[in-house]
């Protein structure tokens, strides 16, 4: 018996002898890598072409005017940027309860458009759709008298944004509004225009009423003036309905699906993938995560790069093939760093 013992353990246990180079370790770990196709790059665009806008609460990101984010994605594009998300972010242009300026001709966004497919023809481009940068109140549809949500109207305005941007260029449209039935009405409002075979529709499936977007609330100036979002938004623990929501926008036409945030739902990113393999999954590391590990690498917590490094491989590992991160340039970056070693 104790000879078997051993036998076995010198076989099978020592699991370490076999992997001793870099090669071999990545052989083991083949799914779980980070490459530039992995990663999409989220940007805000502002109405002053010229300008630049820092954001105190995430340190190390900006707001871009048209003219000043060519000059800055011109790098990252370098680096091997494939895709960027678009947010527009308005500051003297009005809001008023319909989201009037989330498609106006003067939006930054659709202004942006075309520019950027001029200037970056390989560049995969993808828009958030949502009323609430554009919205008084701030919400993420268009409200009822008594301030709750009145649904026909709202998909019916969400799909006419998500036209615009397509129309303006944009190859994805990602609402993220979180509306009941948004994602089959922008698929057929793209059908009757006959744009389903040059625009794709990356649905925010799975989104949470998190805690963890507070910095980019300041960042797209799109906090509710009252309220929250959890008549919309999916509870935190509600692991079934937010397996129901990505059934529900897979039936109703969406090409991508999405878990956001992603740092405390893993799980829900695995379920998805194992019930939807031949659906890319898209994982949002949000603006709170982001500025969480800014932080904590600040405070000699970690390192920032091997920390983040660790993070990014475990959303792939559970099954994320695209991660939407602010930290893609430095990311791009280091995977430059390390083709040249
Ligand atoms: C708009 C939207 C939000 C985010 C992306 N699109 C904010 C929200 O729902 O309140 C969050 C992104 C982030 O925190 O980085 N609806």
């Amino acid at each position: 018996m104790a000879e078997k013992y051993k036998n076995m353990v010198s076989k099978k246990h020592y699991l370490h002898s076999g992997i001793f180079n870099q090669t071999l370790r990545d052989w083991q770990s083949l799914k779980s890598q980070v490459l530039p196709i992995n990663l999409m790059y989220p940007v805000f665009i502002i109405e002053n072409d010229d300008e630049v806008q820092t954001i105190s609460s995430m340190p190390g990101v900006c707001r871009y005017g048209i003219n000043k984010l060519k000059d800055h994605l011109t790098v990252v594009v370098q680096k091997g940027l494939t895709s960027i998300l678009v947010f527009g972010v308005i500051e003297t242009l009005s809001k008023d309860e319909h989201g009037t300026n989330a498609d106006s001709a003067r939006n930054p966004v659709i202004r942006a458009l075309p520019k950027l497919r001029e200037w970056f023809p390989d560049l995969t481009i993808a828009c958030d759709v949502c009323l609430c940068p554009y919205t008084s109140h701030g919400h993420c549809g268009i409200l009822n008298p008594n301030g709750t949500i009145d649904n026909p109207s709202s998909i019916k305005r969400i799909a006419e944004v998500a036209l615009a941007y397509a129309k303006a260029g944009a190859h994805i449209v990602a609402p993220s509004d979180m509306m009941d039935g948004r994602i089959g009405a922008i698929k057929s409002l793209l059908i009757e225009h006959n744009l389903q075979n040059s625009v794709s529709l990356l649905s925010y499936s799975c989104k949470f009423a998190s805690n963890f977007y507070g910095p980019f609330r300041d960042a797209a100036r799109s906090k509710p003036s009252f309220g929250d979002r959890k008549c919309y938004q999916l509870p935190i623990a509600g692991e079934g309905v937010a397996l129901r929501a990505a059934a529900r926008d897979v039936e109703e036409g969406a090409d991508m699906l999405m878990v956001k945030p992603i740092m405390a739902y893993m799980d829900v990113l695995k379920q998805v993938k194992d019930r939807y393999p031949e659906y890319p999954v898209f994982v949002y590391q949000v603006s709170g995560e982001y500025t969480m590990i800014y932080n904590a690498a600040e405070k000699g917590v970690f390192q920032l790069k091997p920390a983040l490094m660790e993070i990014l491989q475990s959303y792939r590992r559970a099954g994320a093939d695209v991660i939407i991160t602010y930290y893609t340039p430095l990311i791009l970056d280091w995977l430059q760093l390390k083709h040249q070693l």
